[in-house]
């Protein structure tokens, strides 16, 4: 009404000509109101008096999830804005009513639970594709002010690494505004790249338990509508309050998300798991892990150092490994003692009712067992419930472990095997090795681990700030005994492996070859070996070792102890040629010995897996990362495809029983068996659309198996020129010479030393 009288005149002065035209187009309310009769008065007074109703209802029950005008319209939210607004709306303020049944003390309030300050900022982070089952969400969720301390730093450095959207939710009782808390850790939207989301309830300081409690899972229910977090991360749960346990427990299992508590006083060295991302995060407690120990006679020393070491490692916010350990006939009474002692899983808080995770066995004949058995008894002491999720830890009882190595493993699992990304890198890899070589699988030493020069693409982390000469994560195409990691699926595929291969070694079809290995490893590491170099498969080893190998109270495995107990000076003749001729290898003359390995220093326990690793705790790109040949050579960058398939050839001709012509014939390889590699009679072969390959690789073929047959004059040359070749590796400058052509590779691996 009054924008009408104001603007009345200047239309009158506009007009101006026609005054008896204007005359008020309406009437003043005052003054028809009361010129009204009376039934029409009241008729108005109810309708004004209804519409006062409306808009208070309206106003009262103001639908609080609209937003700010910013969100409504789209706009993206920066990360780390907390959008103002909806709290302003309308939330009550001071304590609620309290009725007669309400429980006594500070927490008694019943009623219904309203989120006021929730919806705005859930709206807000529709960008982060939430409204999807499988996206980039990771949620912290916070009920004490405490953990909300404690988890606000790993939140920030999870939101700088740039993997994840990174939300932060409050869901307890205290009712300090949003902003407040922030400022008191010290949280600087700008630098701390997170969504946080209040998700108190109101009059959530009076809330009873049972209030509390619905209201995390109220709460909850929408986050997860909106977010869909593919993890959830919490503070440990004995600094959290109960009811929100017990929610977030119900909750997560409900929506079948990883529920992860970061141990108390964990923060720091926990850090690694902020560099992980949605998919790892969310598979963190898929992955489990056996550790197998295989005493031999005489080694019990070794064994109890070892077994020490694993009990001091820090098991907290992981899963224990399993632990097996398989006994000589022989154990002596200390030993003995020492493992009635163990409890496994090491942990002084376990329930008395815990499982015990330990299991021994223990072998019964005193014969000495020949490579073949040695072979069979150790691959089959395990195997993987879950191919994709199950590893196994082998450890050699000469290793010594690093406090932090079950963190190590778990963080390289979850990163390379559970990423959202995958890459042909990570299909070949075998396993993890704790430990850096120092020799050659053949025993020989001068094995000098890649540098930082050697790594294949520089410009993809910022390698700046190391040196050239620094140590860095390598790739190897050889297998280790003292302390890997090997994944089920390749495990599994290893088993199939070997059953073929002992298969034809029976029916005598596989021809007898010179060992590669040294006599100082284990028999199982040779058919390892041929198994991994015709599947292009590697090992992933660290830039500093995570486990020390000791030279002292080291043993030759029991297949290859020579004139065994005969102590008359009589060597060589009947107990050597008998164990040549039940091998299903050419070994040396000569009894082995023991290489001496480089011991590496224990690192420092106290620092954390962030600090300790390289790239300041982040890990590359496999393909970044050197390759190295079991020659020490670096591979090719685009790939050792045309050596491995040389190899594949060579080996199913000679090893599987294949004709030549069978032998060239591309195979379809299948997930978990190793059928492609033979030609077993029975078995129908899968041949991979049939054709032949091309002239130029039968020539190869036949290079090498030319170089396999030449054994003899092989042997004398090599063994002399050991030394030199591992010299040219590098050049001056310290990088090392990549084959480019792979063929020199096949002839130095399968022909040489024949
Ligand atoms: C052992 O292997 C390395 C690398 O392939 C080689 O340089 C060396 O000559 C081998 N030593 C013997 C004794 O065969």
């Amino acid at each position: 009404m009054p924008a009408v009288h104001r603007r009345a005149p200047s239309r009158d002065a506009e007009l101006g000509k026609r005054d008896d035209d204007f005359r008020p187009r309406t009437k003043s309310p005052s003054s028809g109101f009361m010129g009204l009769p009376w039934r029409m008065r009241k008729r108005r007074v109810v309708l004004v008096l209804l519409g006062l109703i409306l808009v208070y209802l309206f106003v009262h029950n103001m639908p609080t999830d609209l937003g700010t005008l910013d969100d409504r319209m789209g706009k993206p939210l920066r990360p780390g804005h907390v959008v103002q607004g909806a709290q302003a709306v309308k939330e009550p303020a001071g304590a609620p009513p309290r009725s007669a049944n309400d429980e006594v003390g500070p927490h008694y309030y019943n009623g219904p639970i309203k989120f006021y300050r929730l919806a705005t900022t859930l709206r807000g982070v529709a960008r982060t594709g939430g409204a999807k089952f499988d996206n980039r969400n990771v949620l912290f969720a916070a009920s004490s002010l405490k953990s909300v301390a404690d988890l606000v730093p790993m939140a920030c450095s999870m939101g700088k690494a740039d993997r994840n959207y990174v939300h932060i939710a409050l869901l307890g009782r205290d009712p300090l505004p949003l902003d407040d808390i922030l400022e008191i850790n010290g949280i600087d939207k700008v630098s701390c790249p997170v969504y946080f989301h209040d998700a108190r309830g109101d009059y959530s300081e009076f809330s009873s338990v049972t209030r509390a409690e619905v209201s995390v899972s109220g709460a909850m229910k929408h986050i997860n509508d909106f977010i869909h977090p593919q993890a959830i991360i919490m503070d440990d749960s004995s600094l959290e309050d109960l009811f929100f346990i017990r929610a977030m427990r119900r909750k997560a299992s409900e929506y079948r998300r990883a529920l992860i508590e970061v141990p108390a006083g964990k923060y720091e060295e926990f850090l690694w798991m902020t560099r992980l991302d949605s998919g790892s995060l969310g598979n963190w407690f898929s992955p489990s892990i056996d550790i197998l120990i295989h005493a031999p006679p005489e080694s019990s020393g070794g064994l109890i150092r070892l077994l020490k070491s694993l009990e001091r490692a820090d098991y907290t916010g992981l899963r224990p490994p399993r632990l097996s350990i398989e006994l000589p006939n022989d154990v002596e009474h200390f030993a003995r003692g020492y493992i009635e002692g163990l409890q496994w899983p090491p942990d002084e808080k376990a329930s008395p009712l815990r499982t015990n995770a330990l299991s021994l066995g223990h072998r019964i004949t005193t014969s000495r067992l020949n490579s073949e058995q040695a072979s069979l008894r150790f691959v089959e002491s395990f195997f993987p419930a879950s191919t994709i999720d199950d590893h196994v830890l082998i450890l050699s009882p000469q290793a010594e472990v690093n406090p932090l190595y079950l963190q190590y493993l778990y963080y390289l699992i979850l990163e390379y095997r559970y990423s959202s990304i995958g890459s042909r890198e990570v299909d070949d890899l075998l396993g993890l090795s704790l430990d850096v070589p120092s020799n050659f699988i053949n025993g020989s030493s001068g094995f000098v681990p890649p540098t930082k020069v050697d790594m294949r693409e520089e410009d993809d982390l910022k390698y700046d700030a190391m040196e050239d000469s620094a140590p860095v994560p390598f790739v190897y195409q050889t297998p280790s005994s003292t302390s890997s990691l090997i994944f089920g699926d390749k495990w599994t595929t290893f088993h199939n492996f070997l059953s073929r291969r002992l298969e034809m070694s029976e029916a005598g079809k596989a021809e007898k070859h010179t060992k590669q290995v040294a006599e100082s490893e284990p028999a199982w590491m040779e058919y390892l070996l041929e198994l991994m170099t015709a599947r292009g498969w590697n090992m992933l080893h660290p830039a500093s070792a995570m486990a020390t190998v000791h030279n002292e109270l080291a043993r030759i495995p029991e297949e290859y102890i020579r004139e065994a107990k005969s102590k008359d000076a009589k060597p060589a003749d009947t107990e050597t040629q008998a164990t040549s001729d039940d091998e299903p290898f050419l070994t040396a003359d000569s009894p082995p010995t023991i290489p001496s390995r480089l011991e590496h220093n224990e690192p420092n326990s106290l620092m954390s897996l962030t600090d300790s690793l390289p790239f300041d705790g982040t890990l590359p790109d496999l393909r970044n990362l050197p390759h190295v040949y079991r020659t020490g050579k670096l591979f090719p960058p685009d790939g050792n495809e045309e050596y491995q398939n040389t190899y594949v050839e060579w080996f199913r001709q000679h090893i599987g029983g294949c004709d030549l012509a069978t032998a060239q014939r591309k195979r379809i390889v299948r997930w978990l068996s190793a059928d492609d590699l033979f030609c077993v009679p029975g078995i129908p072969a899968d041949f991979d659309e049939g054709k032949l390959d091309d002239d130029k690789e039968e020539e190869t073929t036949e290079d090498v198996s030319a170089a396999v047959e030449s054994a003899d004059d092989a042997t004398v040359d090599d063994a002399k020129s050991g030394d030199e070749s591992v010299k040219s590796n590098r050049d001056i400058s310290g990088a090392r010479e990549v084959d480019e052509s792979g063929d020199g590779e096949v002839e130095a691996q399968v022909g040489v030393q024949v």
